[in-house]
């Protein structure tokens, strides 16, 4: 069963508790919170208290993306709400210090790969880690459109870590929708992250749903 993640950046923050609510509703696999600094990427979204908030309100597991400079700044400020924890590779100087760093915070580690950034560049700490997430838009809004090549990207990704036998889990963020979902799947994902096809639908549950009939096929 491939997992889904309710990417709350496009939920009412007006009544996050019931849209909270509306996504376990649909069994929703984990909630993904997307956390920019304005200097990884070139927005603001929310910021600690989000995460804390959520673990306060859901069994669900919450699953923190960190947008951000310097991830090693915020990780220690996570426990206790975060489930897992994904940092940029392309913000991290010292991937296994940084992974160590969530792991000794109760959290699963995951490195988050830009759109341009290769693969290559977790090759050694994939081992290490709970999860890749590969980025199919460029960080830093959602609504955006899904970048065809990565699906490239996702079978390359998967093939590695189906060689050397590890059970690193490939996560999909962006512009996933009822169309580009079985895409991702089928070249490797085994979760896949949606803010706009989730909570910028009408029907949240229906659309939970519809999104794991879609991966599910
Ligand atoms: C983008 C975020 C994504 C975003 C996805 O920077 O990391 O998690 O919420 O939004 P959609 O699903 O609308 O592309
Ligand atoms: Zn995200």
């Amino acid at each position: 069963m491939v997992m889904i993640g309710a990417s709350i950046l496009s939920a009412d923050y007006g009544h996050m508790a019931e849209e909270v609510k509306k996504a376990e509703e649909g069994n929703v696999d984990f909630f993904h919170v997307d956390i920019m600094d304005g200097h990884f990427v070139p927005n603001l979204s929310m910021g600690l208290r989000v995460p804390h908030y959520l673990k306060s309100i859901t069994d669900v597991p919450i699953d923190v993306h960190l947008m951000v400079e310097n991830p090693d700044l915020f990780i220690p400020k996570l426990a206790d709400a975060a489930d897992m924890i994904a940092f940029h590779a392309e913000s991290s100087k010292y991937l296994f210090r940084t992974v160590d760093m969530i792991k000794e915070h109760d959290a699963k580690p995951i490195v988050a790969l830009n759109p341009s950034t290769p693969i290559g560049n977790v090759e050694y700490v994939l081992e290490n880690l709970y999860g890749v997430l590969v980025m199919t838009v460029e960080p830093g809004f959602s609504g955006q459109s899904f970048i065809n090549p990565m699906i490239k990207k996702i079978d390359n990704l998967k093939n590695k870590i189906l060689t050397e036998g590890y059970d690193t889990k490939i996560f999909v963020d962006g512009g996933i929708n009822l169309e580009t979902a079985p895409k991702a799947v089928e070249a490797g994902a085994d979760g896949l992250i949606a803010a706009s096809a989730i909570y910028g639908k009408e029907d949240v549950k229906k659309a939970v749903n519809d999104l794991r009939n879609s991966a599910n096929f």
